[in-house]
């Protein structure tokens, strides 16, 4: 439980992290070796976190489940210019950068979803219409993979 004193705090312990966000100790510490979130030492050299530490560690947490990587996490928090102060401006330009991306997935996700029932020119010739669309596994002259489903978003 968050102690009336803290609660508010501007820098909160590793303690009310965990509480705040959900994630075990060792997890926070292993954002913070990764450099994903910071904090200072206070006077009896204990970790203090910024309070947007909840916020930061709850979009890393919902990226990696979008599927970004914690380098390419890491690095959009590094355009931030002060992670103690993040402004609205900042959030706002961090969401543009992921904007495209994720509309890019969502897409490629939603004609995944749309074509899995046709044939995707993968070479397994599994469904009656490959040998319509893919006879022989003719298409993998073209190189390997599907044919018929989005590219690998770009990185
Ligand atoms: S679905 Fe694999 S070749 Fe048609």
């Amino acid at each position: 439980m968050t102690n009336n004193h803290s609660q508010f705090a501007i820098w909160v312990s590793v303690g009310e992290v965990a509480e705040r966000t959900g994630l075990s100790i060792s997890a926070i510490h292993f954002y913070e070796r990764k450099g994903l979130i910071h904090s200072i030492r206070n006077e009896s050299n204990h970790r203090r976190y910024p309070r947007v530490t909840f916020r930061i560690l709850s979009i890393v947490r919902v990226a990696q489940n979008a599927g970004y990587t914690l380098e390419q996490i890491k690095a959009e928090l590094s355009s931030l210019p002060d992670r103690a102060a993040i402004t609205k401006q900042d959030w706002g330009r961090l969401s543009a950068h992921w904007r495209d991306d994720l509309n890019q997935k969502i897409e490629q996700l939603t004609l995944l979803r749309d074509n899995m029932t046709e044939c995707i020119g993968c070479g397994c010739l599994s469904m009656e219409k490959c040998a319509l669309v893919n006879p022989d596994d003719i298409l993998s002259r073209q190189g390997p993979g599907p044919h018929f489903v989005p590219q690998e978003p770009s990185e």
